[in-house]
């Protein structure tokens, strides 16, 4: 009996309970070894406080209608044992949830990177080569990639089961995902977000592929433009050139190598240059004008989609890595 308890107990640590979902991805092992903790520790205490109220309630009953119980003055070592023990526990899960919470919002540097547009009710992907995805998302085994998401109109949520991931998307913000795919398969894609009459419908499936099989995916599935390409388009189409590729006198500042740098403020502030940066400079640009140019700039709100905006990112990037590669 005791084997079999011990056997169950190592293949749920193994393979996760027979009713959770897969695990494919680098931290669905520790997420779910984390809940498994909060469950245990919830679990041992619950049973323990609810026998000991049935235990107490019959040991110390009233016996006689005139008893009288012997009055408690208190006790030190119990106090102690009482306040050590919760914040022990409470520490670890602390501490162990913190450094899971820091892996999972840490993506690595070398990630793929993909962007995603939430919208009522699907899922629009577009990958780095130009190949665009709706309520499907093709990822190769053991390589992270990066999500940069958005949302056309309301709150979604991105949410991977298997890959014991979750993230929401918002309208006029960027939010991030990264995971790295353990194992080649298909798995679950939710809306984990309440958003509107057919939010039980904005699912999907994520395809995880060999390394061979991706490279044939993204060979076969039709590409286009890559997005770099797309956002260079776009880039000239709206003539963000003639402002900002003019040399030292042009009316906008210059965008080459300006992602991750950071660039002071007309009001004085200083600000990272990110993606929500670049975004709300395209629809606002008077919201953050970059010191020692003129508020000239008109505002691209409804003229440019969200993956329009992300194309535009994708190109703007090309041109700081492209930067970067000509430096020795
Ligand atoms: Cu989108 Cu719920």
């Amino acid at each position: 009996m005791a084997t079999l308890v011990h056997l169950a107990f190592l293949a749920v640590l193994q393979q996760g309970l027979p009713i959770v979902p897969e695990r494919a991805s680098s931290v669905a092992k520790q997420i779910d070894y984390l809940y498994y903790f909060l469950t245990g520790v919830t679990l041992f205490f619950s049973a323990l406080i609810f026998s000991l109220v049935f235990y107490f309630a019959v040991r110390y009953r009233q016996r006689h209608p005139d008893e009288r119980p012997q009055p408690i003055h208190g006790s030190l070592g119990l106090e102690l044992l009482w306040s050590a023990i919760p914040l022990g526990l409470t520490m670890v899960m602390f501490f162990w949830g913190a450094h899971l919470f820091y892996i999972v919002r840490t993506p690595p540097s070398d990630a793929t990177q993909l962007y995603v547009v939430g919208k009522q009710w699907m899922w629009k992907i577009q990958h780095p080569e130009g190949q665009r995805e709706i309520n499907a998302l093709h990822v190769p085994v053991g390589r992270p990639v990066k999500l940069t998401m958005t949302s056309e109109d309301v709150i979604h949520s991105f949410y991977i089961p298997a890959f014991r991931i979750k993230m929401d998307v918002l309208p006029g913000r960027y939010t991030e995902l990264w995971f790295t795919a353990t194992k080649a398969g298909t798995y679950h894609l939710f809306c984990a977000e309440y958003c509107g009459a057919k939010h039980s419908g904005m699912t999907g499936w994520v395809t995880v592929l060999e390394p061979a099989d991706y490279e044939a995916w993204l060979s076969g599935a039709p590409a286009g433009e890559s997005l770099e390409q797309a956002g260079a388009r776009l880039f000239r189409q709206h003539n963000c050139h003639t402002c900002h590729e003019a040399g030292p006198t042009s009316r906008g500042p210059s965008l080459q190598e300006i992602l991750g740098k950071q660039v002071r403020l007309a009001s004085g502030e200083t600000v990272v240059v990110d993606e929500g940066y670049l975004r709300e400079s395209i629809l606002q640009p008077n919201a953050k004008v970059v010191a020692g140019y003129e508020s000239v700039m008109p505002t691209y709100q409804g003229q440019i989609s969200e993956e329009g905006i992300l194309q535009l990112i994708a190109y703007l990037k090309s041109l700081t890595r492209a930067e970067r590669k000509a430096q020795p």
